[in-house]
């Protein structure tokens, strides 16, 4: 099948790339000429474990391309993907123009029956809008379907050759019979396409997000609680995720859900209920325990250097907001490196793969270390934002003898708490 992608971020890439790999003619489409660019050079913008091995074999294959023309891209595809940003607007509210914007250009371009795919995460009614946009100024037809995407960012190309799922809200059975088609390499192993209507699929996407977010904070919570009482939170944490019920995943606290998803998304649907008349009490519980949980280290770092960081040289382990990413988005790193720097801390930071990004947005503010080892030279104390793998197993002496004072402040619980202690490092955790 021709397929177009519109948006080629984390989403649209590895979509593209993914269906370009089971034999689609897949054309992407970026607003971005420096990414278009990149890519029709053979180089992947974005760091994503895997992707780069079938986005190299699929542009040698002559299946994979890349323009800034939308109209070639309307021209192309059979099945159009919208995925487009739909960042926070400033009520809390997902911004459509992006999405509507795209749907707007796209009427005029509009030839021959097309189907419209929304996989960005839009509101509950999005598809209606999209259609309603779209048919306002043609008379071509087309449908439009909602497509949310569940890839995790870090396992996106895992996740996308081997969804739990799909879902697909759509109500016109010829669209219905191509995503099935375009959707059958990747479900071979018996997991389901679930067919529903667009809103049911537009809040299936919000639902799952919101309820993930809501297990993290309930986790924070209890984490919260721990160290109030004199309890271990990851005992507490094998405790409860051994029962199937619950499930042992989303059980880790930290120092807040963060990333280019959840916050946004929580709001979204918060906000959405309340442009209904519902009020959700639980999100915006979630909303306001995750503000605070952010702010939970800053405090006992002011402690330890008694209110005084001035010229406090402090090391960050970790910069993306999650393992395996480059993405910055509403990292948590970025809050503490704000922080920090307002207390006049001096910082130097590493991080495997997002120290690029922290350069575009901070530049010179901090510096930018070799590698783990070099961004603790001379340091007072290290923070640490990522649970990168490599974080988990440090040499604990050169760690030392690197430092100025061996004190880690770490909000993603990565050491046990008696070995860490025996290492002789000052050590405070979440919830332990
Ligand atoms: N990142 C994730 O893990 C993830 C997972 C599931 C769903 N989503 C959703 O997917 C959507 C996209 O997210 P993302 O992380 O890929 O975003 P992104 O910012 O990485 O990518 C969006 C891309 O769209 C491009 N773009 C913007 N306007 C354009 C236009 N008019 N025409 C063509 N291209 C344009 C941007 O240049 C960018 O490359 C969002 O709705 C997000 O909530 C994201």
């Amino acid at each position: 099948m021709k397929i177009s992608v519109i948006g080629t971020g984390y989403v649209g890439l590895v979509t593209g790339t993914c269906l370009a790999e089971t034999g689609n003619e897949v054309l992407c489409i970026d607003i971005d000429k420096n990414k278009v660019q990149q890519m029709q050079q053979g180089q992947v913008p974005i760091y994503e474990p895997h992707l780069d091995v079938l986005f190299e074999r699929n542009i040698k294959a002559e299946r994979l391309t890349f323009s800034t023309s939308l109209e070639e891209g309307i021209t192309h595809g059979d099945i159009i993907f919208l995925a487009l940003p739909t960042p926070e607007d400033e009520d809390g509210s997902a911004d459509l123009s992006y999405v509507l914007g795209a749907a707007k250009d796209i009427a005029k371009l509009l030839k021959s029956y097309k189907v419209i795919v929304d996989k960005s995460t839009v509101p509950v009614g999005t598809a209606a809008l999209v259609t309603h946009t779209i048919a306002r100024q043609t008379k071509v037809p087309f449908d439009v379907v909602s497509n949310p995407e569940f890839l995790r960012e870090g396992f996106a190309v895992d996740d996308f050759l081997k969804p739990e799922r799909i879902v697909v809200g759509a109500s016109s059975e010829r669209a219905i019979e191509l995503m099935k088609k375009l959707y059958k390499p990747f479900v071979r192993s018996g997991n389901p396409i679930l067919i529903m209507d667009e809103k049911s699929a537009e809040l299936t996407k919000y639902a799952a997000n919101a309820f993930l977010a809501t297990k993290i904070t309930f986790m924070n919570e209890i984490a919260n609680f721990c160290e109030i009482v004199g309890a271990d939170v990851d005992k507490v944490r094998v405790g409860i995720g051994t029962d199937s019920r619950i499930g042992k995943r989303f059980l880790f606290p930290g120092i807040g859900y963060d990333g280019s998803c959840f916050p946004k998304d929580v709001k979204a649907l918060h906000k959405s209920g309340k442009d209904a008349g519902y009020h959700f009490n639980i999100l915006n519980a979630v909303i306001q325990v995750n503000n605070l949980q952010k702010t939970i280290l800053m405090p006992r770092i002011d402690a330890y250097f008694k209110g005084d960081l001035n010229h406090k040289k402090i090391a960050i382990w970790g910069l993306a907001f999650k393992p395996e990413t480059d993405d910055i988005r509403e990292a948590p790193s970025l809050y503490m490196i704000d922080e920090l720097l307002k207390r006049g801390a001096k910082i130097k930071a590493f991080d495997p793969e997002a120290m690029n990004n922290v350069k575009k947005k901070l530049g010179t503010q901090i510096t930018y270390a070799q590698d783990m080892y070099d961004a603790l030279t001379d340091a007072d104390a290290l923070v640490i934002c990522t649970e990168w793998s490599i974080f988990r197993t440090p040499d604990f002496g050169k760690m030392k003898k690197q430092m100025e004072t061996p004190a880690i402040f770490d909000g993603r619980n990565l050491y046990d708490l008696e070995e860490i202690k025996n290492e002789g490092f000052y050590y405070s955790s979440i919830g332990r």
